[in-house]
């Protein structure tokens, strides 16, 4: 029987149990087409993470000539030459002595491994009491239960809250709606020194780390902090002996308009966690990232990192990933995510003025928010009007996939990530923002006249 027969009982647990999406074919650049022929513009990389656009041959052959080598091989047992590789080019490339890599499977993985690094670095300095990970309000670290434990999203916590971390608890660098009620920057960086406030309470002699995400993603829709923001976070992690580990899963690889976006910063944190872009959808794939500095008291104390998964640096995601990056390299991917994400924020920013609801366009590159309001005073929708599931079907009717971003005013309020691929073409983003204002266009008719016009998937 050929692979594509068959399979049509619905047997797959989807998001809406009701509904089962259209599926997807093929992939060609910044469009995925679906089984009934109909074309999306992918103006979200699916959740962020196609950085190189859909269906590359160079990644394709990557992936064939590794297979035909060596597809698996168990890391406590051999060492493989992709990963070796990876590590060595991608090390190289990174600020400061970030260059010990862990190779997981996702960006979950991926963020609790470094939590985990973290807290053995100081056992191995004696300090074993050191195990809390604090982190912000407006977050997202991942879905398993540790890194959904150090996730300030409301939405995604609600069924497991006992289960889970209570230290999603530092105020979130979020000038729009500043926790504070300041303004930058007389506010004095009061969300960092904030900070400083939860180690005192917490006791530094019990916090092991603090994990943020340079700018907020999945939760906060691209909440961009102030420049001297993780200059002053980075001074607090020193004066307290807390390591700072940057969660780059959304922001890494290019995605912001740097390789890194900490480097936007100009600060190094202690471990840095890829994701998403580092296989660009070709390969499950993420990494844990740490410095010599962090390393050091482990490599000369127990010598040993034991907590890992099956599937850690294989060799075949680990070659789809190298030709990720050498694919980003060769066609100066990040350098086309910085000119391409000034047209789109200019873009976005031009949607602004005409569309009411929006009610501000924030983040850097091809990481890109819209807040939505429904009054100019900045007043959030209630959440029963499901404004974000609303624009999502109105833009994907058009066939442009945008992506929720929803959580950042105390658990609800409205938002949208944009964020194409990062091979995106100065005529490809005119069309998406085309669709996008025709989603507008539509959803403000809904709201208007109190219909829900929009059909279909649910955000
Ligand atoms: C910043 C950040 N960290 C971690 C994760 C979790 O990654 P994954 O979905 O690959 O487990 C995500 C996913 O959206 C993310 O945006």
């Amino acid at each position: 029987m050929s692979s594509g027969a068959g399979g049509r009982s619905g047997h797959v647990i989807h998001p809406d149990l009701r509904r089962t999406p259209p599926r997807a074919l093929r992939g060609e650049g910044i469009y995925l087409y679906a089984e009934d022929g109909t074309r999306y513009l992918d103006g979200c990389s699916g959740a962020v993470a196609a950085n190189i656009g859909h269906g590359v041959p160079e990644i394709r052959e990557a992936m064939l000539e590794q297979a035909e080598k060596l597809s698996f091989s168990f890391r406590s047992q051999f060492s493989n030459e992709p990963s070796e590789t990876l590590a060595e080019r991608l090390g190289a490339l990174l600020p400061g002595s970030l260059g010990w890599f862990f190779f997981v499977n996702s960006g979950s993985e991926a963020t609790e491994l470094a939590a985990k690094l973290a807290i053995q670095h100081w056992q191995e300095r004696g300090l074993p009491r050191k195990t809390r990970v604090l982190s912000r309000t407006v977050s997202y670290h991942g879905m398993t239960l540790g890194a959904l434990g150090m996730s300030g999203h409301a939405g995604r916590r609600s069924r497991f809250e006992p289960l889970l971390a209570k230290d999603a608890i530092v105020a979130s660098p979020y000038c729009l709606r500043c926790p504070f009620g300041r303004s930058y920057p007389s506010c004095a960086l009061a969300c960092a020194d904030d900070l400083q406030a939860r180690i005192d309470a917490a006791g530094a002699d019990t916090v092991a780390a603090f994990i943020a995400e340079p700018l907020v993603g999945a939760s906060g829709a691209a909440i961009t902090p102030p420049p001297d923001y993780y200059r002053r976070i980075r001074a607090i992690c020193d004066a307290n002996e807390v390591l700072f580990i940057a969660d780059e899963v959304m922001t890494g690889m290019g995605r912001t308009g740097a390789l890194v976006a900490m480097q936007h910063y100009d600060v190094t944190p202690d471990l840095l966690v890829l994701g998403k872009g580092l296989g660009a959808g070709y390969t499950p794939i993420a990494a844990a990232v740490a410095s010599d500095e962090l390393m050091r008291p482990i490599r000369e104390g127990s010598g040993a990192v034991l907590y890992g998964h099956t599937l850690s640096a294989n060799p075949l995601s680990a070659a789809v990933a190298l030709a990720v990056l050498g694919y980003l390299q060769d066609h100066d991917l990040v350098a086309n995510a910085a000119a391409r994400g000034e047209q789109l924020a200019a873009g976005l920013r031009r949607l602004a003025r005409e569309h009411r609801i929006i009610g501000e366009v924030r983040g850097k590159g091809l990481l890109q928010g819209l807040e939505l309001v429904r009054d100019a005073d900045l007043t959030p929708f209630p959440p029963s009007e499901n404004v974000t599931g609303r624009l999502i079907r109105h833009a994907f009717a058009r066939g442009l996939l945008v992506y929720p971003a929803a959580g950042a005013v105390q658990g609800s309020g409205d938002a949208v990530l944009i964020a194409p691929p990062l091979t995106i073409r100065e005529a490809e983003v005119e069309e998406l923002l085309r669709l996008l204002e025709d989603a507008f266009v539509e959803l403000e008719r809904d709201l208007d006249s109190g219909v829900d016009h929009a059909l279909g998937i649910r955000a």
